[in-house]
């Protein structure tokens, strides 16, 4: 039986790590959080702004290596923020360095209001992936985590997303 996984990249325990671990208390599946070797570091601002520069160049900012057994996972729950309308690089990095052909992906992104290509960018990554049920959430952009929108209905989708990761489990799916 293949194995699923809640791979996300997210800054610091943020918004789409929020989502990723809702994921998991719901639908099951293991959490893998990709990380860049070098650190974002400086205030926000100083990160948007080498966001910015590294979305423009496509940048690929080298992993850290994480305890993935690749030929082992059949379903993939893929999480990234919208770093300037796409994804962010060290999601593009993993996309670029792994073979999708075969694999379920259900991909999620994160945004504070202007969402961008991402998701169609996401999808020219991984030919040869079956992706289903893609899901957007907008958080308020004053970083209090709050969700303002999301894209189907974030219960709903939950909901599907267990019945695609664990079938015999959803017939009788628990209060969400
Ligand atoms: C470098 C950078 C670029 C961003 N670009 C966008 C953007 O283009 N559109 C948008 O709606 N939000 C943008 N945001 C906001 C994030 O997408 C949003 O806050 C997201 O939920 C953050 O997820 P995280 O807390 O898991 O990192 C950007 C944030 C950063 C740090």
């Amino acid at each position: 039986m293949k194995e699923t996984a809640i791979i996300y990249y997210s800054l610091a325990n943020g918004n789409t790590y929020s989502i990723a671990r809702r994921i998991q208390q719901q639908a099951g599946g293991r959490l893998i959080r990709i990380e860049t070797v070098r650190p974002y570091t400086g205030s926000y601002d100083n990160i948007v702004a080498a966001g910015q520069e590294e979305v423009n160049r496509l940048y690929c900012p080298p992993l850290q290596p994480a305890d993935i057994h690749w030929d082992d996972i059949g379903t993939v729950i893929l999480g990234t923020p919208t770093w300037w309308y796409t994804m962010a690089p060290a999601m593009r990095t993993f996309l670029t360095e792994h073979d999708f052909h075969g694999k379920i992906v259900i991909p999620f992104v994160t945004n504070g209001g202007w969402p961008g290509h991402v998701m169609e960018d996401i999808a020219s990554l991984i030919p040869g992936s079956l992706i289903r049920c893609p899901l957007t959430v907008t958080f308020d952009v004053a970083g209090k985590g709050t969700i303002e929108q999301s894209t189907p209905d974030l219960s709903e989708w939950l909901q599907q997303v267990r019945h695609i990761v664990a079938p015999e489990s959803s017939e009788h799916p628990a209060a969400i």
